[in-house]
């Protein structure tokens, strides 16, 4: 994969990526998009599929995470994807089994609230092998999707504090008609469950409704109280967290303002899904 970016960067070809887990949906498809409308029809645009085990912990859903390299591959080819990158744990990892990996890149500030507080170990494994794929892609741009708005401002961090040259653009949530975030975890929701799954999405529908109406602000306990009958509505969900916080430094918020940002993490099940909106 490097070999192949040094020699298009040395043609001139601006390089567009899109890092992503696999079993693709319409809200990569969109990342893609982005990657292409930014390096322009000469440019190149790499996926990378890669299931990425250093950032699930040890209870987490890594041997099921779903799959499908053969329908991935052909949206790939349907999205213009120029080349997709498939790493295996031994090429991302040759010598763990040695116990010999020992470097690992860990931003400190925005990582902590939020997912990293419910997901102590997650953003490191993020940042060191997105930091890994970007050694490997070399790209000029890279997209990820806001809906891991959190994962964005790490990467974001990561990128200015560690000077890669890269371009990042953060894309827009994609969602289904009824305002659920497209998700690859979706796929492991059974009709019950699915069903309720806006949960997430209402909450934060109905904070944005709270905050506009109440120019001045609201304090955040106040806030999480008014979401509680929207919650009570939704039995099968249990919501793990709701945060407020400072969009630019994620700094969590006592009082909630018009252009504040809610995060909202809900179990569904088994199913942990993650969503957030602008206030
Ligand atoms: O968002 C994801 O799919 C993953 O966290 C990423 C950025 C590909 C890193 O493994």
């Amino acid at each position: 994969m490097q070999a192949l970016a040094l020699a298009w960067r040395r043609e001139g070809s601006r390089i567009g990526f899109v890092p992503t887990m696999g079993y693709l949906h319409a809200g990569h498809v969109s990342l893609v998009k982005k990657a292409r409308a930014a390096v322009g029809s000469g440019g190149k645009v790499v996926l990378s599929i890669y299931v990425n085990p250093t950032q699930f912990a040890a209870n987490e859903d890594l041997s099921r995470y779903p799959r499908d390299f053969g329908r991935d591959l052909r949206m790939c080819r349907e999205a213009g994807v120029d080349e997709v990158f498939a790493p295996r744990d031994r090429d991302m990892f040759p010598d763990a089994n040695q116990g010999d990996h020992s470097t690992w890149v860990v931003e400190q500030q925005v990582s902590m609230g939020m997912e990293g507080a419910a997901r102590p170990t997650h953003f490191r494994g993020v940042t060191t092998v997105v930091a890994k794929l970007f050694n490997l892609v070399l790209p000029d741009v890279a997209v990820f999707g806001a809906k891991d708005f959190q994962q964005a401002a790490v990467i974001l961090r990561m990128v200015r504090d560690l000077h890669f040259p890269i371009r990042v653009i953060v894309s827009r949530t994609v969602r289904e008609s009824d305002g659920l975030a497209l998700s690859s975890r979706n796929r492991y929701l059974d009709t019950a469950h699915r069903a309720q799954a806006v949960v997430l999405n209402r909450l934060i529908c109905q904070a944005r409704e709270v905050v506009r109406k109440s120019r001045a602000g609201i304090f955040a306990d106040k806030l999480r109280r008014a979401l509680k009958p929207v919650e009570e509505r939704y039995p099968l969900a249990r919501v793990d967290y709701i945060d407020f916080f400072n969009p630019s430094t994620l700094q969590p918020l006592t009082r909630v303002k018009p252009g504040s940002r809610m995060a909202v993490a809900a179990f569904l099940g088994d199913t942990r899904l993650i969503d957030n909106g602008l206030l």
